[in-house]
This record gives C-alpha cells, sequence and structure tokens, in this order.
C-alpha cells in the first residue's frame, strides 16, 4: 500500500510533467496533470490511443467540479452529490482549465472523483486535477493490480502507485450530464438500478453495437485469447468441442456449473456474485491469456446490476478485432 512519501514522489513526478499510475476503486489508471498538455500528450503515445479518444479528469471532490465545467446543470449536481466519490464518471460542458489534448477536441468533458483512499491523498495534495485513462496499452484489458500495469506498460510509467486490488473491477458509468435527460453511455460501477432510483426515472444505455463517442470502438478489453460468447447452457460443449478441433481453450464456466467437469486447457469458476465477477473479470482474462490460451469460451450474465457493465466488457472483449 502507498505511503505518504510515495505520495509525495507521486506528486513531484505529476508537477514535472510525468505519468503517475495510480490505484482506484474501478481500475488503475495512467495519471497526467490534467493541465499539462505536453504531459497528456504522452499519455496517448504510451498508451497507443489515438489523440482524438477523449480522458477522464479526476478531481478530489465534487466542490471542485465548477472548476473544470462551464456549468452544472441541476441533474449533474445531484448524481455527483449521490456518488461522488465513486465508480460514476459526468459528460459536462468543457471549463477553459481543461486542454483540449485531455478531450480529444470534444468541447465536453469526462470528469469524476474516485473513491480510493490512494487516490483522493494524491488528488489531494496535488490540488489540481489528473486526467487518467485505465493503465493498459490501447483496446487491451484494464488492469486491477499494480503488477499488471508493471506488466503492461513497464518503464513507460514514472512513477506506481500500489494501492492494492481494484475493489469494483469494471469502469466507471459514464452519464452524459450535458443537457435535462442524462444518457448512460458506458455502463460501469454505478449500476443503471442505482442511477434510475436517485433520478426517479427510467436511463437510457445505448446498444453494445452502436459506437457513439470515440473511445468505444466494438473490440475493447480484449485479451491476447479470442472470446466467444456462446448461450450459458452451450459453454461446456462448445469449450470441448473447440478443443478437440486443436484450440487451447480457456472456459468462464458459470455458477451452476462449477460442479462440471470440463474438458478442456483451462477453467475459470465464476462466482455467483456478480460484484465478485466484476471485480474478478479483467483478472481472469488476464490468467487465460497467462496459461496459453488462444481461445476463450464464455456466455453473457444477467444484463441486470454490475451484470450489464460486464456484459458489455465482454461484448467488447469478443468484438471484431481490427486488422493491423
Ligand atoms: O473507471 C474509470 O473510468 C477508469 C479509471 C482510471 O478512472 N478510467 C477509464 O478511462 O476507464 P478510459 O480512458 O479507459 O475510458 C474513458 C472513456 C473514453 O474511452 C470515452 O469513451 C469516455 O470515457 N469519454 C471521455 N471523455 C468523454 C467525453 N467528453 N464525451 C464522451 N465520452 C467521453
Ligand atoms: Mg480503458
Amino acid at each position: 500500500m502507498a505511503r505518504t512519501p510515495d505520495i509525495e514522489k507521486a506528486v513531484e513526478v505529476l508537477r514535472t510533467g510525468g505519468l503517475v499510475a495510480l490505484p482506484t476503486e474501478t481500475v488503475y489508471g495512467l495519471g497526467a496533470n490534467a493541465e499539462d498538455p505536453v504531459a497528456v500528450a504522452r499519455i496517448f503515445r504510451v498508451k497507443g490511443r489515438p489523440p482524438s479518444h477523449p480522458l477522464i479528469v479526476h478531481i478530489g471532490g465534487a466542490e471542485h467540479l465548477d472548476d473544470w465545467v462551464q456549468e452544472v446543470p441541476a441533474t449533474a449536481r445531484l448524481l455527483a452529490e449521490h456518488f461522488w466519490p465513486g465508480p460514476l464518471t459526468l459528460v459536462l460542458r468543457r471549463g477553459r482549465r481543461v486542454p483540449l489534448e485531455a478531450t480529444g477536441g470534444l468541447e465536453t468533458v469526462a470528469v469524476r472523483v474516485p473513491d480510493h483512499p490512494v487516490a483522493l491523498a494524491l488528488l489531494s495534495a496535488f490540488g489540481g486535477g489528473v486526467t487518467a485513462p485505465s493503465a493498459n496499452r490501447f483496446g487491451s484489458v484494464s488492469p486491477t493490480t499494480a503488477d499488471h500495469v508493471r506488466a503492461e506498460l513497464g518503464d513507460a510509467v514514472d512513477f506506481v502507485l500500489d494501492g492494492g486490488p481494484c475493489e469494483v473491477g469494471v469502469e466507471s458509468t459514464i452519464v452524459d450530464a450535458t443537457g435535462d435527460i442524462p444518457s448512460i453511455l458506458r455502463p460501469g460501477g454505478v449500476t443503471r438500478e442505482d442511477l434510475e432510483a436517485v433520478l426517479k426515472c427510467p436511463i437510457t444505455v445505448p446498444s453494445t453495437s452502436q459506437v457513439r463517442v470515440p473511445g468505444q470502438h466494438p473490440s475493447h478489453y480484449a485479451p491476447r485469447a479470442r472470446v466467444v460468447l456462446v448461450e450459458p447452457e452451450k459453454v461446456v460443449a462448445e469449450a470441448e468441442l473447440a478443443q478437440e478441433l486443436g484450440h487451447q481453450v480457456g472456459v468462464f464456466l458459470p455458477p451452476s456449473l462449477t460442479n462440471a467437469s470440463v474438458k478442456v486447457h483451462a477453467v475459470v469458476a465464476l462466482p455467483a456474485a456478480t460484484a465478485a465477477y466484476a471485480r474478478g473479470l479483467y483478472g481472469f482474462l488476464r490468467e487465460l491469456d497467462q496459461r496459453g490460451c488462444d481461445l476463450i469460451i464464455a456466455s453473457l450474465p444477467t444484463e441486470e446490476g454490475l451484470g450489464l457493465a460486464i456484459a458489455n466488457r465482454l461484448r467488447r472483449a469478443a468484438g471484431p478485432r481490427p486488422t493491423v
């Protein structure tokens, strides 16, 4: 766990234009001083991410929101007060303080207050905003431990703050709060049901096939192994067939089947609770890569609660890969 000297070192790195990997409750972020366009540009280079893909500005508390955006509509204020610190990102009109480099040229900006003691200590000591995408190479699986970050980015990051494994395990929910009627741009750690309970009205979620905003390509969150989604009752049969055909198959075994014996290369027995599944998701994908699988067979969970975010990530992991 990060100590005070680590926070001081991280602040120093941010102030001098460097990159700091920081823990949040969702996934690890690759952070830079949000007001330093050169440092922000380096994030894109290190990640291999196209510069048109906007970043999230992390701030230390809801009371700082007005410093970063032009206006805060009443609904956005309500959501910020209710869910921050927490895994909710609000897209609002960009304030002057935010360089266009951080927003991929957009006139809106995504802002959130992470719910992690180390991230909050860093933001408080730094005093400014920290732009941070997930600390992985573009398109691949997000890191949920400091070791994942080191394995993914190595020396490309100047300092890694270790805050232990991430509690939530999937990224924040992104809500477009620029207008009167908010909508979910990316499902995540705050569930649709949680949002609806506070807003007292239904909230829309786009289908995964629609690429709504830059940075939401069909193939994302993808391990090296190809991911194929099948109906839950077909998981075992499809996995064994693919193994017989010569693949090194990894299978995500649904909780209802945990006692089944599956003749494949590697098996992940999924936890029954969706919170535990979300927390473990990216680690499971990494584990199957590490064990040498070239094919992962999985099914979608029920799209309720955190199941919506898990299903979204699995669909994207299984999405068509860009041809390089
Ligand atoms: O949980 C999280 O949100 C993590 C942690 C580190 O905070 N961060 C994260 O960042 O997932 P990233 O860069 O991997 O995903 C941010 C996404 C972008 O891909 C884009 O889809 C969306 O946020 N985004 C950012 N700014 C936006 C804007 N102005 N309008 C619409 N979408 C935006
Ligand atoms: Mg990401």
